[in-house]
């Protein structure tokens, strides 16, 4: 095949240029000067990828089938539902994670549920050999019966054997990974790594054959560089969770077909990763019953309500500075709230070492926590354990006032299934208390202060 033409152009002004350059001679920024294979090397070229049906012809939006229903189920429940009912055909998603954290395991669970009722799946594996996967497999405990492997690395290559297979699913592992011989760069650059996903595009356009594509998140927090693939893609899945920690949550932060509101929970286990069923029972499962220091909260994940417990640990500083740490709360949000107790529920915290910790390794950013936060750390500070079977479901402002949250019904149904007796939420709420909820009693307050009152322990005797 001859080499196709390629050309370096800057990311920031669109100088072009045949040849590198570490500053753009236009605009004068270092390393923004990124390879690019020349579109108008021949009108075969573009002819080859783009679409068979188009050729440049306008048509009657009322006249495109939608056929917008059709979704094929990736195999996985809980992935099915991240990606708004499964998969589209002819998309490309792109499964997003830090290294180690389970992206590969989790795509070769689906591939296998996959093939079995679906059809034949291709799994590229551009990073491990044939047997590395077999003896995932292995591990795994499934025989993929309609699975194939491909230990491929070659861009050109692998094009050329999806389409003489056409399977039902195409899964590349990783992007990083697979490298158009064209290009000069390495693998894994941002020149690469952007090629290569046009072509997977362009790939699943033309055939309807839907791809799911690998992207490690790199040290800067995005994939392979500035956050190039988002953009290019039908969807956007991240798998998050703490390394040390068993949870996973597959998020999806864009999606075309549908919305990015839904999580799916899993556990990863000797045997692969496991759909998690009820999260709020497995996030509370080791809570211990009255220390001082914790507290349940109900943070929304997408539509679903999940209680976690948060932590809290304040002592005496040691050094002039105190210290503020945060394990899966936002460390700004903490600092916040730290304030409002200090100046507006009158604790005294200046000289305190304070350590937040949400249990599980979950990741929550919803205000919703903030009253779980407060009250974990009141507990901590006054030494008071909360009231038993007690949720904190409320946002807190900057001076001290309880504010309301959405869909408290929701959060307040499933903290009564899980055999909450009390909730401690926003008096703004204006709903009268709903016959729903007869196990649960509902405690009103206007502000953290009162909250603290109304949600830890009497203070004992002893102090
Ligand atoms: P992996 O899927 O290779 O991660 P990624 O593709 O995102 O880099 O998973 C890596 C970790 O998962 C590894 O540390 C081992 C662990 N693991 C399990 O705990 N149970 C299992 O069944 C498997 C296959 C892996
Ligand atoms: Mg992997």
């Amino acid at each position: 095949m001859p080499k196709a033409r390629t050309k370096y152009v800057c990311q920031q002004c669109g100088h072009e240029s045949p040849g590198y350059y570490g500053r753009c001679p236009d605009c004068g920024t270092w390393g923004s000067m990124v390879e690019t294979v020349e579109q108008s090397a021949g009108p075969s070229t573009a002819r080859r990828h783009g679409s068979p049906s188009a050729a440049g012809q306008a048509t009657r939006l009322s006249d495109v089938s939608s056929d917008g229903g059709h979704r094929i189920p990736v195999g996985i429940d809980e992935f099915s539902r991240v990606l708004g009912g499964g998969l589209v055909p002819g998309s490309l998603v792109l499964v997003g994670g830090d290294p180690g954290i389970g992206k590969s395991t989790l795509l070769l669970q689906a591939s296998t549920l996959h093939s079995a009722t679906q059809g034949t799946v291709l799994y590229v594996s551009a990073e491990e050999s044939p047997q590395q996967i077999k003896l995932r497999a292995e591990r795994l405990n499934v025989v993929p019966e309609d699975l194939l492997v491909l230990g491929e690395t070659d861009m050109n290559q692998i094009v050329t054997q999806i389409e003489q297979m056409t399977p039902s699913l195409v899964v590349i592992d990783s992007i990083q990974t697979v490298f158009l011989p064209d290009l000069q760069s390495a693998a894994g650059s941002v020149a690469q790594v952007r090629e290569c996903t046009s072509r997977f595009m362009q790939f699943a356009k033309r055939s309807g054959i839907p791809v799911m594509i690998v992207g490690h998140v790199t040290k800067e927090g995005t994939i392979a560089g500035p956050r190039v693939l988002e953009h290019m893609v039908d969807a956007v899945l991240y798998l998050e969770g703490d390394r040390y920690h068993q949870y996973r949550v597959l998020r999806a932060v864009k999606n075309r077909f549908g919305s990015t509101d839904e999580v799916g929970v899993f556990e990863m286990t000797d045997g692969g990763m496991r759909e998690v069923v009820n999260p709020s029972q497995a996030f509370l499962q080791e809570r211990s019953g009255n220390a001082a220091g914790s507290a349940v909260a109900v943070p929304l994940e997408g539509s679903r309500p999940i209680l976690v417990e948060v932590q809290a640990l304040t002592t005496a500083t040691s050094y002039g500075n105190p210290r503020r740490t945060a394990t899966g709360f936002d460390l700004n949000r903490l600092q916040m709230l730290i304030a409002v107790l200090q100046q507006r529920v009158g604790y005294n915290l200046g000289m305190q070492d304070i350590f937040v910790n949400v249990v599980g390794g979950l990741r929550v950013a919803e205000p919703a926590v903030d009253l779980g936060v407060i009250a974990a750390i009141g507990s901590s500070h006054a030494g008071r354990p909360v009231e038993r079977d007690t949720v904190f479901i409320g946002e807190v402002g900057l001076s001290g006032e309880l504010r309301s949250v959405s869909q408290l019904d929701r959060r307040l149904n499933e903290a009564q299934k899980m055999g909450f007796k009390r909730a401690i939420i926003p008096a703004t709420t204006t709903r009268g208390p709903s016959d729903r909820f007869q196990d649960i009693e509902l405690h009103r307050v206007a502000t953290a202060q009162e909250a603290i009152e109304a949600g830890l322990s009497a203070p004992s005797r002893s102090r």
